[in-house]
């Protein structure tokens, strides 16, 4: 099978392509436009493959797009282009608007009119799998509840409110149109390869640097994390045995407050690292609590039980080995990390290019 794969480059997906590349006999074309989120360092294990392609593409642009699916004629789209963090989408709210919204809008037209022009029974077998987020759910604070398929939507951030209308665009295509879709909302990941301005590895590495460490408001707010690895095994399985038309939540059943989660990456640092920057003599001395983030989602928590049920699929990593497995990488991959501090993983595209 032919998988068109948008925002192969980033965290999620890179560990999507990676998965498909290295455990299926699949193609692989990644439609990436390569923000700074984007890096290309994260595919170097797969590159090379002959079933793997990349596509330097914005998803705003129908008739790049159009180009693409008429060459490349894809099984199955995987949708994980977006601009994916809260805080941005705060700060410059536009850019979640025009990808997540119309860049989403875009890739479905797209999709629909190849669709369209497909046989009978390729019609029946193609999908589009738009990968969302359990933030479109909103917040559950001051409950014992988890998000399951048929919670009402209530986004709080620029960002979930983007995700939540891009879920709704989906969902309209295949009512309306008949678009073969399968859409799956996820918990928080954590994992190799995540580009530190995110809670885990921008702890990670402020504590490697003898950095402050920022914790937002009182650090009681609750995420349920999923190792990044877990969820590209669950990805494929959706986009090849998902029903058409259903949703599925994913998540670890692994809710931790974000204090916890900053005290836990400080242990095993001790463990792991234990020559600190000078003047350092605990990693955790160097929380600081910080002003909260306005519109702060208190706790997030997926009920995970019905991708168990129909498709069998549960995590494998706890969040104690997850987070010591990602501890460990961000230790031994310094050259990636050095590359994304010093902007160098931008230019790799044209360094390779040039060589
Ligand atoms: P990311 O920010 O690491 O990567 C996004 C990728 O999309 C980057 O490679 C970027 O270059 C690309 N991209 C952005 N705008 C584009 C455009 N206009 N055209 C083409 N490519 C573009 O994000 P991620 O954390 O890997 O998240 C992937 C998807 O999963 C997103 O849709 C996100 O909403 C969803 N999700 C993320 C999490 C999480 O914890 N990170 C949890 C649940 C769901
Ligand atoms: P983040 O990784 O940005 O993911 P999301 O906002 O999508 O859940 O943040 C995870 C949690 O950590 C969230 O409650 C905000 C908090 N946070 C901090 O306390 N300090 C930080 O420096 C960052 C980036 C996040």
């Amino acid at each position: 099978m032919k998988f068109l794969i948008t925002g192969g480059a980033g965290f999620i997906g890179s560990a999507v392509v990676r998965h498909i590349i290295q455990n299926t006999e699949h193609e692989v074309l990644n439609v990436d436009k390569l923000t700074y989120a984007g890096n290309l360092e994260s595919l170097i294990s797969v590159a090379d493959h002959p079933r793997y392609h990349f596509s330097q593409t914005d998803i705003c642009d129908r008739a790049a797009l159009d180009q693409l699916f008429s060459d490349f004629q894809p099984d199955v789209v995987m949708h994980l282009a977006a601009e994916s963090h809260v805080d941005r989408s705060i700060s410059g709210p536009f850019a979640f608007i025009e990808t997540n919204i119309i860049g989403t809008y875009q890739l479905l037209e797209a999709s629909r009119s190849y669709w369209g022009s497909l046989a009978e029974k390729g019609k029946a077998a193609f999908r589009f799998h738009h990968i969302s987020t359990d933030e479109v759910y909103g917040d559950l604070e001051g409950t014992t509840d988890l998000f399951t398929e048929t919670t009402s939507y209530s986004p709080s951030s620029p960002y979930s409110a983007s995700k939540a209308s891009s879920d709704h665009l989906v969902r309209a295509w295949n009512r309306t149109y008949g678009l073969p879709v399968v859409v799956t909302n996820c918990s928080n990941n954590y994992g190799p390869y995540h580009f530190p301005e995110k809670l885990i590895p921008l702890m990670i590495l402020n504590a490697l640097q003898g950095k402050a460490l920022p914790v937002y408001g009182n650090g009681q707010q609750i995420r349920d994390w999923l190792f990044v690895e877990d969820h590209a095994r669950a990805l494929y399985v959706v986009a090849t045995q998902g029903v058409v038309g259903e949703t599925y939540n994913i998540g670890g059943h692994n809710e931790k407050a974000n204090l916890d989660v900053v005290h836990a990456i400080c242990q095993l640092l001790e463990e792991l690292a234990p020559n600190k920057p000078e003047g350092i003599q605990f990693y955790q001395d160097l929380i600081t609590y910080v002003k909260d983030r306005p519109g702060h989602d208190v706790r997030y928590a997926i009920d995970a039980s019905k991708i168990k049920a129909e498709l069998g699929w549960v995590p494998e990593e706890s969040f104690e080995t997850g987070l010591r497995k990602t501890v460990e990488w961000y230790l031994s991959n310094t050259e990636w990390v050095q590359h994304v501090q010093s902007g160098e993983y931008q230019s790799w595209l044209s360094t390779q290019y040039q060589g």
